[in-house]
């Protein structure tokens, strides 16, 4: 017989035939006379019902079936009677492949903190919980591509190493083969890194949205999806060190589109998930909803999880600029205690959490696209409105969430471009290369981009993004 997932064979509606399912133990109760054994498969986050009856198979074999260990099991599929599932494998013949000494499995059937279970980051995609996470993981990586291969933008592969700042806010991990504690100097007494194994300084990429530009001047539409770094010392739940971004990039789009695309593409994901992910997701709200029995009423959530998605699908984001907001801000009354106050000389100054959060909860009970920031807050790249005060930026904050999106209108004219680097002290001979974009048939054009475990925090209502990768990496901590 040949290996059946569990996945398929809970679609099965063809009864007593012999199948034969290999996977890790999740339960094994009974008693002398039958014992009913959970296997999960990871195909799918439902077990199957396995029954031994000790007449069949060993006790000696029946012993080794504890949790967490690896079995192979031949039987007949049949129609359940039990409840919680509508069939079941009595099994003819089991082997255990591989033991889990019950004494020594950090994984006992019982609910772990994500805090134990973020130290035995090896072993969590064992559980319900992570290869749920995972799994969607995998299905909205997929979307990603769908969506972008059926408008026919082109994947790009931007590069890892990069000898170029993309934000310009000197938050990046130095990659280098000189020796740290005693490098060659130069004259001058800085590090000489011509000595380098590249010849030049390197650093990982923050972002691939600057040789992205290169390809979207040329392909027309690109997207690039791949891992970034970032340098900065934020220990929070939305932060990481090492995450995923996706970043289109189109040629011939003004800033309203950039935001029509960015709108279109997260209400496609929400949508996919619900339709490709019902299982999962009806796990993960269940989790939720379990947690959430303990918090007074008021404290949880008015919505589901999966309300949630249905609600980002059906409702227009709110388009607001960003002074406006802050008209908002200063007239708002946040709660009796008032949590925040926002500075009536705010124009000009970045938002805080807080305030996005009143924003995007409180306020207009939505998600938010803020636009025309204030120049100074935002990196080089970004268009000169008419103004001279703001540029096409845009960002989309998600409720629970904040920025989950950042993007803007890139300035396309050299001279406009050029003088804007000068004012910050970006040094033009090392951006020679991009500057070329806009000397030879330059033409308006738009990005953003999406960070990918933010929208995975999105998509499964966990509350850490460092719960939503399989090796979260953040300030003091690489395992593995
Ligand atoms: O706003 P950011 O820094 O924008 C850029 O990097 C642009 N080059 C994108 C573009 O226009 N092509 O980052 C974009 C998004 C944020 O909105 C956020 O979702 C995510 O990337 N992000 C992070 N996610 C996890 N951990 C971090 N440290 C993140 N920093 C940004
Ligand atoms: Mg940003």
């Amino acid at each position: 017989t040949k290996r059946t997932k569990v996945s398929e064979l809970l679609q099965s509606t063809e009864f007593d035939r012999e199948v034969l399912v290999k996977g890790w133990v999740r339960t094994k109760r009974g008693n002398k006379h039958v014992n009913f054994i959970a296997v999960n498969d990871g195909s799918t986050i439902k077990n199957i019902q396995v029954v031994a009856d000790p007449n069949q198979i060993s006790e000696d074999t029946l012993r080794l079936v504890t949790t967490g260990a690896s079995i192979s099991v031949t039987g007949k599929l049949v129609a359940s009677q039990g409840a919680g599932q509508n069939m079941e494998i009595q099994a003819s013949q089991l082997e255990v492949l591989g033991t889990a000494d019950p004494e020594k499995y950090p994984l006992q059937p019982k609910k772990h903190s994500f805090e134990f279970l973020r130290e035995i980051a090896h072993l969590r995609p064992r559980t319900s919980t992570f290869s749920a996470v995972y799994r969607m993981r995998h299905a909205m990586s997929f979307a990603v591509h769908q969506f972008f291969n059926q408008k026919g933008f082109v994947y790009m592969h931007t590069p890892i190493v990069t000898g170029s700042d993309a934000e310009g806010a000197g938050e990046m991990f130095r990659v280098t083969t000189l020796d740290a504690k005693n490098p060659p100097l130069t004259e001058d007494g800085s590090v000489d890194f011509s000595e380098d194994f590249f010849g030049k300084e390197t650093n990982l990429t923050v972002s691939g949205q600057l040789e992205g530009e290169l390809g979207a001047l040329a392909l027309g539409d690109i997207y690039t999806f791949g891992p970034t770094f970032r340098a900065e010392n934020s220990n929070t739940t939305r932060h990481l060190a090492e995450f995923w971004m996706i970043e289109p990039e189109m040629a011939f789009y003004e800033l309203s589109d950039n935001m029509d695309l960015a709108e279109e593409f997260l209400k496609y994901l929400a949508k996919y998930a619900l339709d490709n992910c019902a299982d999962d997701l009806e796990f993960l709200e269940n989790r939720l909803l379990d947690e959430e029995k303990n918090k007074p009423a008021t404290e949880r959530s008015p919505m589901t999880l999966r309300e949630k998605l249905q609600f980002v699908v059906e409702n227009d984001f709110e388009r607001v600029s960003y002074t406006d907001a802050v008209e908002i801000l200063r007239n708002s009354k946040p709660n009796k205690k008032k949590k925040f106050q926002f500075p009536v000389e705010g124009w000009g100054t970045d938002l805080q959490s807080e305030h996005e959060r009143y924003l995007v909860e409180k306020h207009f009970n939505k998600p938010v696209i803020l636009f025309d920031y204030p120049k100074d807050i935002k990196a080089f790249y970004m268009r000169m409105n008419d103004d001279d005060k703001t540029v096409g930026a845009m960002d989309i904050l998600f409720p629970g969430i904040g920025e989950i999106v950042g993007g803007s209108q890139r300035e396309e004219r050299l001279d406009v471009l050029r003088a804007r680097m000068a004012e910050m002290h970006i040094p033009e001979e090392e951006m020679d290369w991009y500057l070329d974009t806009r000397r030879f048939g330059s033409v308006p054009h738009s990005g953003f981009g999406l960070g990918f475990e933010r929208l995975m925090i999105f998509v499964t209502g966990l509350g850490n993004i460092r719960d939503v990768i399989p090796f979260p990496r953040t300030p003091g901590n690489a395992m593995y």
